[in-house]
């Protein structure tokens, strides 16, 4: 694959675990879990392709409304996964970080994920941002929040402050954003950062979603034809 058309930046939200078990007869549990192998799949991939940053949203603000032990067993998956991650990371020489609303993770959780960010911090071959407890628009309220302890005046509200006080500061926002399990919906993810990503839906649910699919979806990225908001150069003339 062409270095120069390879995404920068890309976004999956990772839906449909639950469905992929239930099908199956089988407990949600088990979706999450089929769910983190593929994660360690795609992290490998976009390494492997030169992708510098992967977002990933393995778990939303409004997922905290799911039944208790959903939510507890989501936990403890992750937990286990990013401790068995770790050597693999420092291997690798991916960077592990997070966005979202680190005041409603358990503090074991916090802690786990503060050493983990530390100790991978210079490792520069890829960046992999998990959104944990992420709500776009609880980041843009939280950046604004931020802004107003600043106290500046209103011209020196621009976008570039605004993007440099959200989660993401010093990420560039993403080039393409992947949707399995047949959802056409942002469910609250990366909402300032897509105004001009590029989509990709697919009906196959997250466990089974494999790297060749990933590089599907990379390939119909590379047809598009992305203007943001301008006319392509060498266009017909308006008048
Ligand atoms: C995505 O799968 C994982 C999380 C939101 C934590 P779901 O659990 O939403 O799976 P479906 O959508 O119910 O199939
Ligand atoms: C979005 O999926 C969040 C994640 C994939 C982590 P949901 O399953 O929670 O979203 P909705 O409810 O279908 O919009
Ligand atoms: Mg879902």
């Amino acid at each position: 694959m062409e270095k120069t058309v390879i995404p920068r930046h890309i976004g999956i939200i990772m839906d449909g675990n639950g469905r992929w078990a239930e099908i199956r007869g089988l407990p949600r549990v088990e979706g999450h879990k089929r769910g983190v192998q593929r994660v360690r799949e795609i992290i490998m991939t976009a390494k492997g392709i030169g992708v510098e940053v992967l977002s990933l949203y393995a778990f939303s603000i409004e997922n905290w409304m799911r039944p208790e032990d959903e939510v507890t067993v989501i936990m403890g998956l992750l937990e286990s996964a990013l401790k068995e991650e770790f050597l693999n990371f420092m291997k690798e020489g991916v960077r592990f970080k997070v966005i979202g609303n680190r005041d409603k993770l358990p503090e074991n959780i916090r802690t786990l994920i503060e050493s983990t960010e530390e100790a991978t911090g210079h490792n520069n071959k890829l960046v992999t941002q998990f959104a944990l407890s992420y709500g776009g628009r609880d980041e843009i309220i939280r950046a604004i929040k931020k802004a107003m302890e600043l106290n500046l005046p209103p011209e020196e509200i621009t976008e570039k402050l605004i993007s440099s006080l959200l989660d993401t500061a010093g990420i560039q926002d993403p080039d393409l954003i992947i949707r399995t399990s047949g959802e056409q919906r942002l469910s609250n993810f990366l909402l300032w950062q897509s105004a001009y990503s590029e989509f990709y839906f697919t009906n196959t649910l997250w466990p089974d979603f494999t790297k060749e699919e990933f590089l599907e979806a990379i390939y119909e990225y590379q047809m598009r034809d992305r203007r943001f908001g301008k006319v392509k150069i060498g266009a017909i003339k308006c008048t």
